[in-house]
């Protein structure tokens, strides 16, 4: 009788009743293990498939592709070469389709399916017969989903990005969605260009398919991903359209096999060393603040709650490096010239676990000593020359914000960090699209600038947070002003801006009663944020005019109203995230 190396019966030894992996793994219910068994073998042979093909480890791959998806738009080459890998490796690759979420083709916000495709990915992972997955996503949400689900399953999984779009070229200036869409419709705002101008450059803001090419959510997670320990080595930075991306994928898949064959479950790899990796290098590479809430939603999963003050107090000691827009000048495809990821995790080395495992079985020390070897590039910077001296996201406590805010320092005008103002209040998205522009608004450039009622419950957490400078002041050359809101803003966007009020105004946080008029303080140097209003004013407006919480009277809406849970945990669904706590992170 022929055994496997590790002295295991072979595959094909073992009677397929008797097995509990690859295509004999959760069968359905039928109540006869044999019938369920042999209806599973007669409906796949229908597709050609042969019993000794039936025999290998089965590694699903998530095809997120979609006509909405333009971010996802290599996905037919991408699947192709994960299943070249896979075969390679001795499995048997099979594709499943999941939702897939576009940024700009999802109302109201991408956001409000983040959740629902975690459930997706979760399920199908869980229904299925796979002994590991290859994750393929992109664009912001959909990458989070993928790890909040994965996450829940334990299954050996493997993050593959679809990588970074081109950048184009507009008038001999390079350009990239998104960082330069803001920039480009603010000056169409200001009336520094006309309707021409603004459509011919909207021709090359998206020079291919690919995810956004500055250090936006989609770079941001995909940075996170690697750094957790996720994905193979160098996965962050390729290109969508390039070879690098190819060559990622194909080792994805021959590295999935390798989990399932070793048993690598994520419960070895998602441990609180791989996320505290993971938030240095959200702070070190100025990424977006929504890493923030995904990564609290994926340590959620696996029993960990993310404390902000510990991740402020991290952050003190974590200069930001990476000089990529919004922060700093670089793109994507120059990040990944550079060295990519491998040059930025040998600068914060001393910063790191390097004990922490990741999905090739090595450690990320050990990934990084078989790196190549390091040369002289202009954009990652050395830790004593960083392009801000601490990381990019300072978070702030106050009576606005008993639960915490945060914002994106490192993109802010440091004239406006240390501030107070006159607020100008918009109670919700349509009051905001109704009245900014209005030359009769009582609004000045020192004025603090605040929307309600996009938190989570509010308004399914849009990137309405970074909320358009006044027409009137835009026009008159203003460029910043601090603005505050409970809902998010994009990865791409810059500004003074503070996002993530927590509890939001829906629920009935104190945002809820703040008025034009009231005085607002921020002291980002002290972390704090405060409304000059007492307690006892507070108290009477809140009497006044007592909170309606949202709900709905059925369907997904309904779920998601009843149970999605604030900023600081992630906006994941109370009922998703672990049962057992593991704790806070980070601990150090
Ligand atoms: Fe998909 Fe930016 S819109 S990554």
């Amino acid at each position: 009788m022929e055994h496997s190396g590790n002295g295991r019966k072979a595959a094909h030894d073992v009677h397929p009743e008797e097995r509990r992996d690859g295509i004999s793994k959760g069968l359905t219910n039928y109540g006869d293990r044999g019938f369920s068994l042999f209806l599973r073998k007669a409906f796949i042979k229908g597709a050609g498939y042969t019993d000794r093909a039936l025999e290998r480890p089965v590694i699903g791959i998530t095809n997120t592709g979609s006509a909405f998806n333009p971010c996802h738009g290599n996905m037919p080459q991408l699947i192709e070469a994960v299943k070249r890998g896979i075969l390679m490796a001795g499995g048997l690759p099979m594709d499943f389709p999941t939702i897939s979420v576009h940024e700009a083709f999802s109302q109201p916000t991408s956001m409000y399916l983040r959740n629902l495709m975690s459930m997706d990915t979760e399920e199908m992972l869980r229904a299925q017969p796979m002994d590991a997955v290859v994750l393929i996503g992109g664009c912001d949400k959909t990458v989070p989903a993928q790890l909040m689900g994965a996450a829940s399953v334990g299954l050996p999984a493997v993050q593959l990005v679809t990588g970074s779009m081109l950048t184009g070229s507009h008038r001999g200036e390079q350009v990239g969605a998104c960082t330069d869409c803001r920039r480009y419709w603010g000056r169409f705002r200001a009336g520094e260009i006309d309707e021409t101008e603004v459509a011919d450059v909207n021709d090359q803001l998206v020079a291919s398919v690919g995810t956004c090419s500055v250090a936006g959510t989609a770079s941001t997670m995909a940075c996170i991903a690697e750094a957790l320990g996720m994905t193979v080595p160098g996965c962050a930075t390729p290109p969508a359209v390039t070879a690098d991306r190819i060559r990622v994928a194909e080792r994805s898949g021959q590295v999935a096999v390798e989990m399932a064959r070793a048993g690598l479950t994520l419960d070895k790899v998602l441990t609180a060393r791989n996320f505290e990796n993971a938030m240095r290098v959200l702070l070190a590479m100025g990424g977006s603040t929504n890493g923030i809430v995904h990564l609290a939603a994926i340590a959620g999963r696996m029993g960990y709650t993310l404390d902000l003050h510990a991740l402020d107090a991290m952050s003190r000691s974590t200069p930001v490096l990476l000089d990529l827009k919004p922060s700093g000048d670089h793109y994507m495809e120059d990040f990944h010239a550079a060295g990519g990821m491998a040059s930025l995790l040998h600068e914060l080395r001393p910063l790191l676990h390097l004990d922490a495992l990741t999905v090739t079985g090595r450690t990320l020390g050990e990934e990084l000593d078989a790196a190549g070897p390091r040369f002289s590039q202009n954009v990652v910077r050395p830790l004593e020359r960083p392009i801000y001296p601490q990381g990019g996201i300072a978070v702030l406590h106050g009576n606005l914000a008993p639960g915490g805010a945060i914002i994106k320092q490192s993109a802010a005008d440091a004239r406006l960090m240390e501030h107070e103002g006159r607020a100008v209040v918009f109670e919700n998205i349509q009051d905001l699209a109704d009245r900014i522009d209005d030359p009769d608004l009582d609004v000045e450039a020192d004025d603090v600038l605040v929307l309600k009622n996009i938190g989570p419950k509010g308004a399914a957490m849009p990137e309405a947070g970074y909320l358009p400078i006044p027409r009137k002041l835009a026009a008159a050359g203003v460029k910043d002003m601090l603005r505050i809101s409970d809902g998010r803003m994009s990865g791409t966007a810059f500004g003074t801006i503070v996002l993530h009020v927590t509890p939001e105004a829906a629920v009935g946080g104190p945002l809820a009663w703040v008025q034009s008029g009231d005085r607002i303080r921020i002291s980002v140097a002290g972390r704090r944020i405060d409304w000059l209003v007492s307690d006892e004013e507070l108290r009477r407006r809140q009497a006044a005019s007592p909170v309606d919480v949202p709900q709905a009277p059925r369907g997904y809406q309904r779920l998601f109203l009843s149970s999605v849970t604030q900023a600081d945990r992630g906006v994941d669904f109370d009922f998703l995230m672990a049962a057992e706590s593991k704790g806070s992170i980070p601990r150090s």
